[in-house]
């Protein structure tokens, strides 16, 4: 039996009070879900060894998102066991706080690469990228041969730091002023690296060819400083630095 106060049956044949009541509903659900995003400053816990990527890395991870290697690659480990035990430590807020934008994907055609930094030697992501298939016989991911043959822009790399800066990525002056060089010192057999190492702890080296910076260069740096910011061997490692 309906009763006759201010029951279901009267919120349903009112459209009027239906439709207040509902937008009521809904706007305390997305309260709930908005407001704690304003604090993202805050809830974001800083981690010790995070930091912006390199100039190098900045331009690999842009041929990255550039290429959609995202339609094929994941880059966030869920806190599953079986996604801990193939791919290792799950993934931090803070690994990705300085991705703009993140590349946590939504689709695994391929393994996860949250983590594949110093997974493999640079030499295997050179031969890889090139020709998939070399060195994974079933591999259905295409070849980017084209991507050592095309050499990298980069005249424009201490711009690029300075729109990050916008967005919250802290690089300093310097690192805008030296943006060229470091990129150069990364990927020339060679250079003095000591001002980039560090500016940019566990920075890996890529090879080069000695004449020029190609896109390839710059992926590979940016896939081998992939999950590796963080040493997770170190207690203190994932304990707020602030
Ligand atoms: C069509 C889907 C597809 C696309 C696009 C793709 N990949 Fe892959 N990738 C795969 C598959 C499948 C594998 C596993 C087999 C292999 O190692 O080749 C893989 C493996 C890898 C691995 C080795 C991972 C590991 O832990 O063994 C790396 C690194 C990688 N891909 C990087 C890239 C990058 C960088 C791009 C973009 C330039 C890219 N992939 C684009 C499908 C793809």
């Amino acid at each position: 039996m309906a009763s006759r106060g201010f029951s279901h049956a009267t919120i349903e044949r009112n459209a009027f009070l239906l439709i207040i009541l509902a937008i009521l509903t809904i706007s305390i659900g997305g309260l709930v879900q908005i407001v704690p995003l304003f604090t993202i400053e805050t809830t974001v816990e800083h981690v010790k060894g995070v930091r912006p990527y390199s100039p190098l890395e900045q331009a690999g991870r842009d041929i990255y998102v550039r290429e959609g290697c995202y339609l094929c690659h994941s880059q966030m480990i869920r806190s599953l066991r079986d996604e801990v035990e193939r791919y290792g430590h799950y993934s931090l807020a803070a690994e990705s706080m300085y991705d703009h934008p993140f590349q946590w994907g939504s689709k695994r055609t391929g393994p996860d690469l949250a983590r594949v930094g110093g997974k493999y030697s640079n030499d295997w992501h050179y031969g890889h990228l090139i020709h998939p298939q070399s060195l994974v016989p079933e591999s259905i991911m295409p070849s980017y041969r084209f991507l050592a043959e095309t050499p990298l822009k980069y005249d424009n790399i201490a711009e690029k730091l300075k729109t990050l800066r916008i967005v919250g990525v802290p690089y300093t002056d310097e690192e805008v002023a030296q943006a060229k060089a470091d990129l150069e010192a990364q990927a020339t057999p060679g250079a003095d690296t000591d001002a980039l190492m560090k500016r940019y702890p566990k920075a890996n080296l890529v090879p080069g060819n000695g004449h020029e910076v190609t896109e390839l260069d710059a992926l590979v740096a940016y896939l081998q400083v992939l999950g590796t910011m963080v040493d997770f061997t170190d207690p203190s490692a994932e304990n707020p630095q602030q």
